[in-house]
């Protein structure tokens, strides 16, 4: 096999003892790889983020929720969140305990409130109308509250979170009626919470949002955890040098208001984060194979099997992912030209690179499309009744193993 463009899975050793080709043949194309020292590496960043004491890092699990994936971010001692009764199935079958499990709900219903107060995970509600419901389900219990601190990021706009245009988040001006539906209901408020966006490269935004929080959280004297949120944002352009978050800077700024404010509480309660993004998106390469070249008018299309329903994200965000290029049996060559490279969904949109430069490609090349890991299978879909690819684990001593079968024919079929 030869490698066209292959210089940051060449780095990273990313492929263990078998090439691109080989995980293909064995199978199938399109494949998402992921890779178990990175995924393991990147936990650890997030659980050294800060010095404080009492620090927890709970995943976000909507970025990934493959099982064997959550079981290694229990492995290095991570906690999650939920975003669905589903989330929760999973994470109890991956083996967090109730405890371990934080809900961080948006507009549920009833059912589904009583599944979490049912499984005993933690909740936290973004809305007053929420607040009260849950005070009606389950008088004298637990709960969060998340607040809109009023800072927002993030790489698009639908994924801002906080801020002045967004559906999340109670506004900090009703820390009033707050505490109202919390004695009405004899409620405990054992946390707040709070999530800015996601995808921020500067610290800045993450820091001031924090201060914001806890401010707010000066208005509530039994706090036992106050969670920050996620956002964590990592280079996509790494063919161009693109430099990562500086998160030993981020946690340095974080120790500091973190410290001085625990002095002013009189109690070092517990500090939470929840990265999605950062802990899976670096572990996975997501491999394709070229089935067409040609012009349409001026332009060069380059016709792949991974549509929109494989990966969604260039398509949702206009996202950039980097492309890595394999070639099987001919000599690797690199004349670099602009194309469009394209999917196998029947919609002119089904695009994941428009007028990129790229090496040349041929029928029967294998592209890997980088950083794939989060919001990649996750958001992945049977569109156009198309089969969703497998997922392999590349382990620490380089041999891989299925995390999760292709789907098959039969599966289209398991609802009827
Ligand atoms: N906590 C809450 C409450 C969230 O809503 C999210 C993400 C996270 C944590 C984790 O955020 P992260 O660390 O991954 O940025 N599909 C989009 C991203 C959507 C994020 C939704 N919420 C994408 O592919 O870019």
């Amino acid at each position: 096999m030869n490698y066209v463009s292959a210089e940051v899975t060449t780095r990273n050793e990313f492929y263990g003892n078998k090439n691109p080709e080989q995980l293909i043949q064995e199978y199938g194309s399109p494949l998402y790889v992921y890779n178990e020292r990175i995924f393991r590496s990147r936990c650890r960043d997030m659980k050294n983020l800060i010095k404080y004491k009492n620090f927890k890092v709970q995943f976000s699990a909507k970025a990934n929720s493959n099982l064997s994936l959550l079981k290694i971010a229990r492995e290095e001692g991570l906690n999650v969140d939920a975003m669905s009764p589903g989330e929760i199935y999973l994470e109890l079958k991956a083996g967090f305990k109730p405890e371990q499990i934080f809900f961080v709900c948006n507009n549920v219903s009833a059912d589904e409130m009583k599944f979490a107060i049912d499984s005993k995970v933690n909740i936290s509600v973004d809305s007053l109308s929420q607040l009260d419901l849950l005070g009606k389900i389950n008088r004298g219990g637990k709960v969060a509250v998340r607040f809109n601190s009023g800072i927002g990021a993030g790489h698009s706009e639908k994924v801002v979170t906080a801020g002045k245009n967004t559906k999340f988040g109670v506004d900090a001006k009703l820390v009033p009626e707050v505490k109202k539906i919390l004695k009405k209901y004899d409620l405990k408020l054992i946390g707040i919470n709070q999530h800015i966006g996601s995808l921020f490269m500067e610290p800045t935004p993450y820091v001031e949002s924090v201060k914001s929080l806890l401010s707010i959280a000066e208005n509530f004297e039994d706090l036992e955890f106050i969670d920050m949120g996620g956002g964590f944002g990592i280079p996509y352009h790494k063919q161009t040098g693109e430099d990562r978050l500086d998160i030993k800077l981020l946690g340095e700024q974080l120790d500091e208001i973190i410290e001085a404010w625990t002095k002013k509480y009189g109690k070092e309660i517990t500090i939470k984060i929840e990265p999605g993004r950062y802990i899976p998106a670096e572990s996975s390469v997501l491999l394709g194979t070229v089935y067409a070249v040609k012009f349409n008018g001026e332009r060069k299309y380059v016709g792949t099997d991974i549509g929109f329903n494989v990966l969604a994200r260039p398509v949702m965000y206009n996202s950039h992912h980097d492309v890595e290029i394999y070639r099987k049996d001919s000599e690797a060559q690199a004349n670099i030209e602009e194309v469009t490279l394209v999917g196998n969904i029947c919609e002119s949109g089904d695009i994941i690179a428009k007028n990129r430069k790229l090496p040349e490609m041929r029928e029967g090349d294998i592209i890997g499309i980088l950083d794939a890991g989060a919001y990649g299978y996750a958001m992945s879909s049977n569109y156009n009744s198309r089969l969703r690819p497998a997922e392999i684990l590349i382990k620490e001593d380089g041999t891989e193993i299925v995390i999760r079968r292709r789907d098959t024919l039969e599966d289209l079929l398991r609802n009827f």
